[in-house]
């Protein structure tokens, strides 16, 4: 957890943490009340908001962003939840009333605050009293936040994800955060191969409402890791081991700020690939002995170029680690080899399952149709123990569902269709399916939706059952293209955002 350093049980660090934490709530809820009354040059002012960048300056440091949020009436930091004092109470009520009023769920905010002027945070505060007194406050609020004023601060709005019975809005909004993520780390791959420093801002941005969608529906992005591009299978790899990586780590429980860490660990997991000579990577037969250590040397270059990134150091000390784990395996008889017996890092070891899924399911060029999720998951699973945390194993395996998303089935009325989103209430084996129609030309458009555990209600027997599964490559298709026809127009993935 995020104030509770994985690696630590020092009890006062924890302490101390929760202190800071409390204390920039303290004065979050100053900053919004002194601005209410006094003018921006008053020196009350202007020495809360230095105080207020002061104390969120080590949290920014470390972990690259700060967020405040409000959930079933409880304020959190950094994801931690506040504990109930009788000293903070009134912070605590204040700063509920406020998020309610404006309608928000919370605020996160970025390391551009260490370089914003007081009188920016100021502005920010004054933004938010006025929006208090508007007529409606949270349109108002969303207004002042889209003009783009404040880059130091975003808002969380419920909004953004709240009232969409048929999942249309988090759907689009799950498209063109991918599109930006995809865009990113090409961007970072690019710049680091030139010898640019780059930082890691940007895939901040696009990790960050990757996280709010996952929380809110999970099924959504781990439709869209079922993008595999077989020109750019580096960077859709990278954009897919990581939402599945912060999928997984929601399902356990971690918070925000831990989800984004471990989503920016799985970006740069594979970093190192643009060491690798391209030719090699590409190979279509089988690799030399040379060839295959060139390319066990990926991890530590991967290491080598995130500590490369311009980025505050604290945050690229918390990055390093799982990276260069991610092929040791749990049992440690991976690669790069190593003289300790100290079990991997938790990300370390979901990125590690993460990593190792999306590579079954993604066809390659030593391998041009790929392996069906299911069976990936089979393979898996005869793994468990060795290759793979065992509990983890079964925590992802639980949420990808018995077949995953993308997953293309045989049916046994003679239609073929696609696994549009699992079954988590009934049962798992049964999920609902997009049925494919044949085009006459060889290829397919998209028919209706079935759910597979429909009836027949005059017979009482189900309607359709599954015959088989295979890997949506053997039609020569992406799931995508039918699942999401806006960002897969073609059998090659297009991003939205150039
Ligand atoms: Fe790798
Ligand atoms: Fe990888």
């Amino acid at each position: 957890m995020p104030l509770q350093p994985d690696n630590s049980t020092n009890d006062e660090e924890i302490r101390k943490k929760r202190l800071l934490g409390e204390s920039i709530l303290v004065l979050f809820n100053k900053l919004l009340h002194t601005a209410k009354i006094h003018e921006e040059t008053n020196a009350l002012c202007v020495s809360v908001c230095r105080q207020f960048k002061k104390e969120a300056e080590p949290l920014l440091r470390e972990y690259g962003e700060l967020s405040i949020e409000a959930k079933h009436s409880r304020l959190f930091i950094q994801g931690e939840k506040l504990l109930h004092r009788p000293e903070t109470s009134a912070v605590t009520f204040s700063l509920l009333e406020l998020f309610e009023t404006l309608g928000v769920y919370g605020f996160s905010i970025n390391t551009k605050l260490l370089a914003a002027e007081e009188k920016e945070l100021y502005r920010f505060a004054h933004a938010v009293n006025e929006a208090l007194s508007a007529s409606d406050p949270k349109k108002e609020l969303l207004t002042v936040m889209e003009a783009g004023r404040f880059s130091w601060i975003q808002t969380l709005f419920e909004t953004q994800l709240e009232g969409e019975n048929d999942g249309k809005s988090n759907k689009n909004e799950a498209i063109r955060v991918y599109s930006y993520a995809y865009n990113s780390i090409i961007e970072v791959g690019k710049q680091l191969a030139e010898e640019r420093s780059f930082g890691t801002r940007k895939a901040m941005r696009s990790l960050q409402s990757l996280v709010d969608i996952i929380r809110e529906d999970v099924s959504i992005v781990l439709g869209l890791s079922t993008i595999k591009d077989f020109d750019d299978y580096t960077y859709t790899h990278s954009v897919n081991v990581s939402i599945l990586a912060m999928s997984l780590g929601n399902a356990i429980g971690l918070s925000r700020v831990s989800l984004m860490l471990l989503g920016m660990c799985a970006l740069f997991h594979d970093l190192g690939k643009i060491d690798v000579n391209v030719d090699i990577l590409n190979k279509p037969g089988k690799l030399t002995e040379t060839e295959f250590k060139h390319i066990q040397k990926h991890s530590l270059n991967s290491v080598r170029r995130i500590i490369h990134l311009d980025a505050f150091r604290d945050l690229i000390s918390r990055l390093i680690l799982p990276p260069f784990e991610h092929h040791l395996k749990y049992d440690l008889s991976g690669y790069p080899s190593v003289k300790w017996s100290r079990p991997i890092s938790l990300f370390g070891r979901i990125i590690a399952i993460c990593d190792v899924y999306d590579a079954l399911t993604a066809p390659r060029v030593y391998r041009p149709v790929a392996i069906s999720p299911d069976r990936a998951l089979g393979i898996m699973m005869e793994n468990s123990g060795k290759d793979f945390d065992p509990t983890l194993l079964k925590w992802f395996v639980n949420m990808v569902g018995v077949y995953p998303v993308g997953t293309l089935l045989k049916i046994d009325t003679g239609e073929i269709a696609l696994v549009a989103k699992g079954n988590s209430q009934g049962d798992a084996r049964r999920p609902c399916a997009l049925l494919l129609k044949p085009d006459g030309s060889g290829g397919f458009v998209s028919g209706k939706t079935v759910e597979l555990q429909d009836k027949d209600p005059s017979t009482g027997k189900f309607m359709r059952n599954i015959v088989s599964s295979h890997h949506a490559a053997e039609l020569g298709i992406q799931p995508a293209q039918y699942l999401y026809p806006r960002i897969a127009p073609d059998t090659s993935f297009i991003p939205l955002i150039s």
